[in-house]
């Protein structure tokens, strides 16, 4: 075989009876296309999936090669293992029991070589693409994981369909760093977009179809790993980030003291000093610790950053405030409740400006382009 351009690396358990079927479509429609081979991994499939793919590669597709493992259980790892042997210098991942298509694959790797992309997703969520005969359950928790690595992950904004299954990515982005990628990433693309960080992605749409046979090995163990995968994929910055807010409400209250109680200032007073003091210790921390590695700019950056972080934080501490100073000023409820219900509010008021006005576009793009 001369220099692959392609190698298409499908995860298979108990797909016995889709093989054939994907294996012919994808070698009609991959026909005149580029030189490729097909890696399948199967990980010693009760059905015989491996047995039957092991002749199928000796009579009739010389394409097909075929990894069984023993002993071994696993899609991320699987995948990993056959992005391991692939030779092209592009692989496709895709699932083998037809909810993607295979005469897809043939666009994805036009895809990546008119674009010059690093990785091609094949996307239930761009125009053009969807999902059939889903439940509004599977729907909804497909969209939510989807959000949740949105908003904690920002390299998954590069596609509009992180939780894809179906994509291609350039061989030289992965191959010296398969062993960074964390088994745990089930969602083997968020693992390779989150972590290794190519400079281009490109969607393409698709359609998923209905399962063709066999059934989804997929169920509850998923989600929570996925949590957890999120949550390590964030480098667990919105934890991080939550005992900052707490360390400054300790700030908050302390400043507060010292200046009322131990001083003897005017609440209303020393309250826009004590907020100052919380800010600037949650800048602090968050600058040395959360947000640490995504710093830029050294020194003069420093003083960037804490200007930004101001305007960050400015309408909540204004609304913290104003209801301090109506609570307690006005209505004089006592000192440490008033900021309580000042600090919740400014905190819930910073949410829903966030939501409204830096994420409403996003919204609306979702609603129209799903179904
Ligand atoms: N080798 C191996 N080992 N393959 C496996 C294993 C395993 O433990 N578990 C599943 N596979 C194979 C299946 O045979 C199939 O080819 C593919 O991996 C996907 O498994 P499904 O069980 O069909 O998953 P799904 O349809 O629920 O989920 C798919 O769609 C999701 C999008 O909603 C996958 O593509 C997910 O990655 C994707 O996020
Ligand atoms: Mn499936």
């Amino acid at each position: 075989m001369g220099r692959v351009r392609l190698s298409i690396v499908i995860p298979t358990y108990n797909e016995r009876e889709n093989l054939p079927i994907l294996l012919e479509r994808l070698a009609r429609s991959l026909n005149g296309c580029c030189s490729y081979e097909v890696i399948i991994v199967d990980d010693n499939s009760p059905d015989g999936t491996g047995a039957l793919a092991e002749e199928l590669a000796r009579t009739k597709y010389p394409f097909l090669r075929v990894i069984v493992r023993r002993g071994e259980r696993g899609l991320a790892t699987a995948i990993i293992e056959g992005m391991r042997r692939a030779r092209g210098e592009y692989i496709v991942v895709m699932d083998a029991d037809l909810q993607h298509p295979p005469e897809k694959v043939r666009e994805l790797y036009e895809k990546a070589v008119e674009s010059g992309a690093d990785v091609v997703v094949a996307s239930r969520y761009t125009r053009g693409g969807g999902v059939e005969g889903w439940s509004r359950l599977r729907l909804l928790m497909s969209k939510t994981a989807s959000l949740l690595a949105y908003l904690l992950i920002p390299e998954s904004r590069a596609t509009s369909d992180i939780m894809s299954g179906f994509f291609l990515v350039r061989k030289s982005l992965v191959e010296d760093r398969l062993d960074e990628l964390r088994p745990r990433g089930y969602k083997i693309l968020l693992e390779i977009i989150g972590r290794l960080r190519p400079s281009l992605v490109v969607d393409v749409p698709y359609v998923f179809g209905e399962r063709a046979g066999g059934q989804s090995k997929l169920g509850f163990r998923t989600i929570l790993d996925y949590v957890v995968h999120v949550l390590e994929l964030n480098e667990w910055r919105i934890v991080k980030n939550a005992i900052v807010g707490v360390s400054g409400i300790g700030v908050l209250w302390l400043t507060l003291y010292l200046l009322t109680d131990i001083m003897g200032i005017r609440a209303l007073l020393a309250y826009p000093v004590a907020i100052e003091a919380s800010i600037l210790n949650n800048f602090f921390w968050n600058d040395i610790w959360v947000f640490r590695k995504r710093r830029k700019g050294g020194a003069r950056g420093f003083l960037a950053r804490l200007g930004k972080y101001h305007l960050a934080v400015a309408l909540g501490a204004i609304v913290n405030y104003s209801l301090f100073a109506l609570l307690h000023g006005v209505l004089g409820l006592e000192k440490y409740l008033s900021s309580l219900i000042g600090i919740g509010s400014g905190w819930a008021a910073n949410y829903l400006f966030s939501e409204q006005v830096v994420w409403e576009a996003n919204v609306r793009k979702t609603a129209t382009l799903s179904h």
